[in-house]
């Protein structure tokens, strides 16, 4: 009944934390503590996304770039002030009697440069952008901070010609994934005088490739009554493997040259909601202690090129993130409200704080999965089989799991739900 799911979860450094010698200096110790608060953090914020989008999308694909909202609504915190800065800091799951505010941006700010490697391995980008309406003076501090914490480039855009900065930043954004989100945006209001982009470029190569001419049709289980056939690729490996008796589901890691890696995670049958409502930051703990290498004699995993558009206003209200939306407190943007050049200011400060209400929260992500390893701008899929024999069989052919895995951080770019590997 479940669908295919798949979950693509990059993570970075948990590892690392717990195996710190002794005599490590304080300063960088403070460092990577505060990296595995963040990443424990963004782990919850990802999987509270996840199951809101899934509940939302019962039988559909999910796929998003959790790591991509959380830096995104990160930098839009930084124009936030009062309550509407708590509500957003919390919204993303820090527990601010345990984490300052500047912390959190100093954590974004290293997350950052770890997801622009300089690695022949692993070709993955990251950075945010700010488009301004002409002549909008934005405070110093907060174009200062944009660009030390965030890496922003800004650019000065005409949003009264809504086509035209439409264009601008969807070609933008399409430039700098390579080509994989043509149309961020679908819309703009004339009305717009700020827009802030995030993107993440993500691709990795399998350290064991599938072998194209192993890849046959085969069927998936959509549902209990719907089936399709989806080129499905096949190999025989030694892998991280688990079988999680508590959860009812089996895992299996593939590696990526870079030795960050995806979990594919694959639900007995029937069993894909009950398994959706126990993803936690725990269960992802328990889950990378518990894998252990195992000779796998057929894996069988589909290929396959998944995409979703998003508009996350409701999802984001629903998980506490609601001034934004109604009565934010933008003040580090608005400033004193002034508008340079010949425009006339407005009356107050504060309605120019409600010009910059009403956002729209959008995302879009893709993610291919083939034999030669992932792309994404995000997601990937498992179906695993257990048959009565001594050999161990693995069959990807129903609804499954996936989470991509950095090494030295631990974040989660990429999460999804494949219902349907033969649908875009
Ligand atoms: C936040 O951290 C404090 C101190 O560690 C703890 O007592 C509190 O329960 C935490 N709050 C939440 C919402 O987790
Ligand atoms: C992105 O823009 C740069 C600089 O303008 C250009 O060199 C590059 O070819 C573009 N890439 C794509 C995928 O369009
Ligand atoms: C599947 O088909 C069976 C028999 O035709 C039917 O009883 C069952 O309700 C169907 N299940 C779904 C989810 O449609
Ligand atoms: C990956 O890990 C292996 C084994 O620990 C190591 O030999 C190799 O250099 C690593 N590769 C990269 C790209 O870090």
């Amino acid at each position: 009944m479940s669908p295919f799911l798949a979950l693509g979860l990059l993570l970075a450094g948990i590892c690392s934390v717990h195996s710190l010698p002794e005599n490590v200096m304080v300063k960088d110790q403070h460092r990577r503590v505060d990296d595995h608060t963040l990443a424990s953090s963004n782990t919850d914020f990802a999987f509270s996304l996840y199951k809101q989008l899934a509940l939302k999308n019962p039988n559909k694909n999910v796929i998003f770039s959790p790591l991509s909202i959380s830096i995104a609504l990160g930098f839009l915190s930084l124009g936030a002030r009062g309550p509407t800065l708590t509500e957003i800091l919390q919204g993303l799951k820090f527990n601010l009697t345990e984490i300052q505010e500047k912390e959190i941006h100093q954590g974004f700010q290293h997350l950052l440069q770890t997801l622009n490697p300089a690695s022949n391995e692993l070709q993955m980008r990251a950075g945010n952008a700010m488009f301004v309406q002409d002549q909008l003076k934005l405070p110093d501090k907060f174009i200062e901070d944009a660009q030390v914490l965030y890496s922003s480039d800004a650019f000065s855009t005409n949003f009264r010609d809504p086509e035209a900065a439409k264009s601008l930043i969807n070609g933008y954004v399409k430039n700098k994934t390579q080509g994989k989100i043509e149309e961020l945006f679908k819309f703009l209001s004339p009305n717009t005088v700020l827009v802030l982009v995030n993107y993440i470029y993500f691709k990795a190569q399998w350290k064991t490739r599938f072998d194209p001419k192993h890849t046959q049709q085969a069927e998936f289980h959509v549902s209990e009554n719907e089936t399709v056939e989806v080129p499905t690729m096949t190999l025989d490996l030694e892998t991280p493997y688990f079988r999680d008796e508590e959860l009812g589901c089996t895992l299996v890691e593939l590696t990526y040259t870079s030795n960050d890696s995806a979990l594919f995670i694959l639900p007995d049958e029937g069993k894909m909601q009950d398994l959706e409502a126990k993803l936690n930051p725990e269960t992802l703990t328990r889950w990378r202690e518990s894998l252990q290498p195992r000779q796998i004699d057929e894996l069988y995993l589909p290929k396959f090129s998944i995409k979703s558009d998003y508009v996350l206003n409701n999802i984001l209200s629903q998980m506490g993130i609601k001034k934004i939306f109604t009565d934010a407190d933008f003040s580090g943007v608005t400033g004193t409200g002034k508008l340079a050049g010949g425009c006339s200011p407005p009356p107050t400060p504060s309605l120019v704080a409600n010009v910059l209400v009403s956002p729209q929260v959008v995302h879009s992500a893709a993610l291919d999965v083939d034999e030669e390893g992932t792309e994404g701008a995000a997601a990937t899929g498992i179906s695993i089989v257990f048959l009565a024999f001594r050999k161990t069989v693995v069959r990807f052919d129903r609804p499954f799991l996936i989470a991509i895995v950095l090494k030295d951080t631990q974040s989660i770019i990429f999460l999804g739900k494949v219902t349907n590997p033969s649908q875009a």
